[in-house]
């Protein structure tokens, strides 16, 4: 693209020129590589037009620490509230940044107590055991539908404290109609399209009502005084009632709302992080091995613990590197310049949709070494990316970073090592899981067959 200068003398970053409907076909047809192309042949920071707008995506790390940490006032995150037929409230992950957002990070982030990170352990691995306790030696199963299962047992106890025994349904169909939500508003005409009835916000609204009694019933009980129960929920009820936080809630749908923003994102990605596990532990039969003795030599002949999870330093830099070969957000939350603003010395014009992309920055060969190879014990030996600290962003950035981290851990490390304590995994396809839109980005069943490790 020709750069424009304006009146200032400040230029677009370079990109492909016009053609918005081009670029969206492209961006359709491989999510992923349509961003990897926009690296390779315009750089750090590139201009591209869509059938919205003027986007910009961000793959150096320096860039993507101007936008996301030095100006979060300038760059908003841009949800649009139409994707969202299911959840009405802006909820942490959408409210703009500033004092509500301050409040209600103060809210979330006063949840995770040493007491209460404890609990969290030890649902999660009660709940990988039995994951793994439920596969059967010689069996072909579809391993996302187990790993959605043992994520959905995991954390619908540790964020809604229900909804367990109604399995995954419920939140597939809520996954759905959001994800479906977002393309729409990528469409020409979308607010007219957005009011009729789609079929898919029909079947998540139906399909979530057992869901909903359940949580609210969990509200309800959260507020007995005799209450013992330690749920993010439970959390979200006394915090705000007792006068321990700033925030307050206008009524219990906003809690049930802000307890499923947080569930559909932690749910989402946990499930993305275990659904590669098959593909690049089979193809690395080191690491497989070497994670197999590190959880035996931690656990010996017993059952794995909550206490254990801070002892497998091993299994935790397969899921760092998991993380960063198949980041669950490839692009962050795409951000809306809120007015004409520079990055790198460019112009970025108000209104422009910005992204930082995680999927090419993780890869980055002259950040990383070997950067497209699957290396686990990188991150045993000091700084896994010598060349900058935010080159690494499966969980975003301060002041927007994640605020699941210790339970995204606690589930997806207790998920590996469950796992590795019994079984090896042979996926039936070579293909990495395919991108879709399902739970995770994924899409279809991962045929898997389940190999016993005494076999
Ligand atoms: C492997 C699991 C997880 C991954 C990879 C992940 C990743 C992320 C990412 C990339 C963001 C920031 C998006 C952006 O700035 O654009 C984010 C935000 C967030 N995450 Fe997570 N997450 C995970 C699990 C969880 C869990 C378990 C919880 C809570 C219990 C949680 C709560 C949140 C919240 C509340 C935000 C919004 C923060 C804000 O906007 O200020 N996440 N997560």
């Amino acid at each position: 693209m020709k750069q424009t200068s304006t009146a200032s003398g400040r230029q677009h970053p370079p990109g492909p020129a016009g053609k918005k409907l081009k670029n969206m076909r492209r961006l359709a047809t491989d999510y992923t590589g349509f961003f990897h192309w926009l690296h390779e042949h315009w750089g750090g920071i590139v201009y591209f037009n869509m059938p919205d707008g003027g986007h910009c995506a961000i793959f150096d790390p320096d860039l993507a620490e101007e936008v996301l940490v030095r100006q979060p006032e300038l760059f908003q995150k841009d949800c649009p509230a139409s994707a969202f037929e299911v959840i009405q409230c802006p909820a942490l992950a959408r409210t703009p940044y500033g004092d509500d957002h301050g409040r209600l990070t103060d809210l979330i982030v006063t949840a995770f107590t040493p007491e209460r990170i404890a609990a969290f352990k030890r649902v999660a691995v009660s709940e990988a055991s039995s994951f793994a306790d439920e596969l059967t030696a010689g069996s072909t199963v579809d391993f996302r539908a187990e790993v959605e299962r043992f994520t959905w047992n995991a954390l619908t106890t540790t964020i809604l404290g229900a909804g367990r025994d109604l399995g995954p349904g419920p939140g597939l169909a809520m996954l759905k109609a959001a994800k479906l939500g977002f393309i729409v508003f990528a469409l020409p005409g979308y607010k007219l399209i957005r009011k009729l009835p789609l079929p898919h916000d029909l079947k998540a609204r139906k399909t979530i009502k057992p869901l909903d009694e359940a949580v609210y019933e969990a509200i309800r009980n959260a507020r007995d005084p005799a209450s013992e129960d330690s749920s993010l929920i439970a959390h979200l009820v006394q915090a705000t009632e007792q006068g321990e936080s700033n925030w307050s809630f206008s009524n219990d749908s906003e809690i049930r709302d802000e307890a499923y923003a947080i569930f559909v994102g932690a749910w989402d990605s946990a499930v993305h992080v275990l659904a590669y596990v098959p593909h690049f532990l089979s193809r690395n039969p080191h690491v497989q091995a070497r994670l197999e003795e590190e959880v035996d030599r931690v656990a010996g002949d017993r059952p794995l613990s909550a206490e254990d999870l801070e002892r497998l330093p091993y299994a935790e830099a397969v899921v760092n590197e998991l993380l960063r070969l198949q980041p669950p957000a490839p692009l962050l939350v795409p951000r809306r310049a809120m007015s004409d603003a520079e990055v790198g010395g460019f112009l970025i014009p108000e209104g422009t949709l910005v992204e930082v992309v995680p999927h090419v920055m993780h890869r980055r060969v002259d950040y990383w070494e070997d950067g497209e190879e699957f290396k686990p014990e990188r991150w045993l030996a000091g700084e896994a990316c010598p060349r900058h600290a935010h080159s690494y962003l499966p969980y975003g950035a301060e002041p927007r970073a994640c605020r699941g981290i210790p339970l995204a851990a606690a589930v997806t490390v207790s998920g590996l090592a469950g796992l590795a304590r019994k079984w090896r995994l042979e996926p039936e396809s070579d293909e990495l899981p395919a991108d879709g839109l399902e739970v995770g980005t994924l899409s279809g069943p991962i045929l898997t067959k389940v190999v016993s490790r005494v076999e």
